[in-house]
């Protein structure tokens, strides 16, 4: 029987576990590595940060993931089949890893944040 997201190491787990799938994913890894060129040991501990926050009320992240993301978009535009990708590798992650209210909150939240940062974007372009 899986756990429940409950512990930072429980975040750690998720986060590296989805940013391995992310990286080797076809349509979304290329944007990571090739336009963003992330530093991966900088970027995981923000989105630990990030997740904690959300998940386990930890009150660490700073930081204004929209605008993050639009500057994202200018240089490589993010679309429908982008933000589907990201939904369904972090569904997949989630549901591979844990089970309970928290996991379910998360796979809400984050395609909740998927949508709206989408529909943002479409809305700064007109
Ligand atoms: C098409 C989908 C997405 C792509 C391609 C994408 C890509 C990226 C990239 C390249 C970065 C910058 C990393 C860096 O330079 O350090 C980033 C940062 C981030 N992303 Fe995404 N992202 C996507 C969707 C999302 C979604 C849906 C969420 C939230 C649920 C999210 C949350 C974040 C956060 C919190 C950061 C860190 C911002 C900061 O540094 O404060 N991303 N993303």
């Amino acid at each position: 029987m899986k756990n429940d997201i409950t512990t930072r190491r429980d975040i750690e787990q998720l986060v590296n576990t989805f940013y391995d799938k992310v990286q080797r994913d076809a349509i979304i890894g290329p944007i990571f590595i090739h336009v963003a060129k992330v530093n991966w040991d900088h970027h995981l501990p923000i989105m630990y940060s990030f997740w904690a926050g959300i998940l386990l009320e930890e009150r660490t992240y700073v930081g204004n993931p929209m605008m993050i993301h639009e500057a994202l978009n200018k240089k490589s535009p993010l679309l429908q089949y982008h933000f589907d990708s990201w939904v369904r590798l972090f569904y997949e992650t989630v549901d591979e890893l844990f089970a309970g209210r928290n996991a379910e909150y998360a796979k809400e939240q984050g395609s909740q944040i998927a949508q709206l940062m989408h529909h943002k974007m479409r809305e700064s372009e007109q």
